[in-house]
């Protein structure tokens, strides 16, 4: 068996708040009460083109953890958001992110969705050669531009923060990355997050809207319905908690066996029986398992298509056979499962439920108004 999972670090007080409420959930949630929204929202390519301009233009985009590019020395590609994003994690370890374009007659790059130790980027086309910082260090036949000053065409730099164990980019329109790089960081800080080792990652294309896909993981109603036979006996049935982070949700969820003599001072025994599970604007959610966590990129594509890549992060490699073989039964149950099938699964049958236009607003109940929430931060970001 695996060494027992042992954070380093302690819970921030608002994850021990989180905590501490679902003591007694209904002592801080508001009397039961219901929310209505428009279908619209989800069925609409004008609405979906206002989103992806300002919501997906203007503020900071996770792209992924930092363990997915962890080596330094190496480079990696993304271009999950529509822009040709290239990653450079220099031999100091530290982390550049340029548009995989070069200045000379605009070529793509690389092409490495996966990181490759890479001591420098050569273009195919005609050799230029950039380092990791980004710098054109050299112009083949440089005798045959006069005039051109190497200094001046360096890769262009896309704004980022690489903050608690994320990578944050902005590669539409500069932003403020406050909330990444302070209270969040230090959330996914006091998670492990910046020290876990990425064990497996997955991208699913799913035929829904991106928000039904954030709505999954803004209730907990239907843990006990739709993941009935998969993970609906680690936990109670709804006994949650949640609050916000400027636009974004952070939720804890008690696991079976509930809170009951459990030493909040013991962030390894709160871990096992509270999951946090955070929705980030616009479309990232994560969930910390006991001691694993999960990672989900939400990138939309169209109104009714949506990339997902989830990742997978755990203490450390795994050292033994039956190490390894603990971590794939949980990758298998989360990702090709839970998230997988019955997840992403009931986004694509809402979409197609909704599409047929049987109600112009669907209901929310008080386990899920967390939905209510999201929908309103969306209108009110799309509106401004
Ligand atoms: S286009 Fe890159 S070297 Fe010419
Ligand atoms: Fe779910």
């Amino acid at each position: 068996m695996n060494a027992p999972f042992e954070p380093p670090r302690r819970p921030t007080a608002a994850q021990l708040r989180l905590a501490e409420q679902c003591r007694d959930p209904g002592r801080v949630q508001p009397p039961p009460s219901i929310a209505r929204l428009d279908t619209e929202r989800y069925l609409s390519a004008e609405r979906f083109a206002r989103e992806k301009a300002r919501l997906f233009g203007r503020m900071p985009l996770c792209l992924g953890p930092s363990a997915m590019i962890p080596t330094p020395g190496s480079a990696m590609t993304h271009d999950g958001f529509g822009v040709p994003l290239l990653l450079l994690r220099g031999k100091d370890g530290g982390l550049g992110i340029f548009l995989n374009s070069c200045r000379h007659r605009g070529t793509r790059l690389l092409d490495a969705p996966q990181p490759v130790q890479q001591p420098v980027i050569v273009c195919p086309y005609h050799a230029w050669a950039y380092a990791l910082d980004g710098a054109l260090k050299a112009i083949p036949r440089t005798e045959t531009f006069p005039g051109v000053c190497r200094e001046e065409l360096g890769l262009v730099p896309v704004p980022f923060v690489e903050a608690g164990g994320l990578i944050w980019a902005a590669p539409f329109e500069a932003t403020d990355f406050s909330l990444a790089a302070g209270p969040l960081a230090e959330d996914f800080a006091a998670l492990g997050l910046d020290s876990m080792h990425l064990y497996a990652r997955r991208t699913h294309e799913v035929r829904a809207n991106w928000k039904l896909i954030m709505d999954a993981f803004l209730e907990s109603y239907h843990v006990q319905r739709l993941h009935a036979t998969s993970i609906a006996r680690f936990f109670e049935d709804g006994v949650t908690s949640g609050d916000t982070i400027g636009p974004h949700g952070r939720s804890a969820v008690v696991r079976v066996g509930g809170l009951e003599g459990v030493d909040f001072a013991d962030w390894a025994a709160l871990r096992r029986v509270v999951t946090y599970a955070y929705q980030l604007l616009p479309a990232t959610v994560l969930v910390a398992s006991p001691d694993y966590v999960n990672l989900m990129v939400i990138m939309p594509r169209a109104h009714d298509a949506t990339l997902v890549e989830d990742f997978m992060l755990i203490p450390a490699p795994p050292a033994t056979d039956e190490e390894e073989a603990h971590w794939a039964k949980s990758w298998a149950l989360l990702d090709g499962r839970v998230f997988g099938t019955e997840d992403f699964g009931a986004a694509e049958a809402g979409q197609r439920g909704l599409a047929s236009g049987a109600s112009p607003q669907i209901l929310l109940g008080s386990l899920e108004l967390g939905i209510a929430r999201f929908h309103a931060a969306v209108d009110q970001l799309i509106e401004a």
